[in-house]
């Protein structure tokens, strides 16, 4: 069995910086050796995705990050700028546990 882990980065900010986001999650997730694993002998890949709005716009607007969600978990991120991208991926990814300072309520 393969279960896949999504993460949508809204890029709807005038400044761009949820691409910056993305790229830097991608990265991070490639240098950290998560993007693809075995865990209990399942397959597991982490995709991260760029998409318009996600409805999240406190998340976005609060400050000069970008907002995110991480699928299957539904977990919400706000104000997530490139340089959080190390420790969203090492502690929720990796650890598996919330960063909390980011997280914002849906
Ligand atoms: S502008 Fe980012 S969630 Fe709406």
């Amino acid at each position: 069995m393969s279960e896949n882990r999504r993460l949508f980065v809204c890029t709807n900010q005038k400044s761009g910086v949820g691409e910056d986001v993305a790229k830097a999650l991608k990265k991070e997730l490639k240098h950290q050796g998560l993007k693809k694993l075995v865990v209990d002998g399942h397959k597991l890949r982490t995709q991260v995705q760029t998409c318009d709005c996600l409805d999240l716009c406190k998340g976005c607007k609060k400050g000069p990050g970008a907002a995110l969600i991480v699928y299957p978990e539904g977990t919400v991120y706000g104000n997530v700028r490139p340089a959080d991208a190390a420790e969203l991926v090492a502690e929720h990814l990796g650890r598996g546990k919330v960063v909390k300072r980011l997280r914002r309520e849906e």
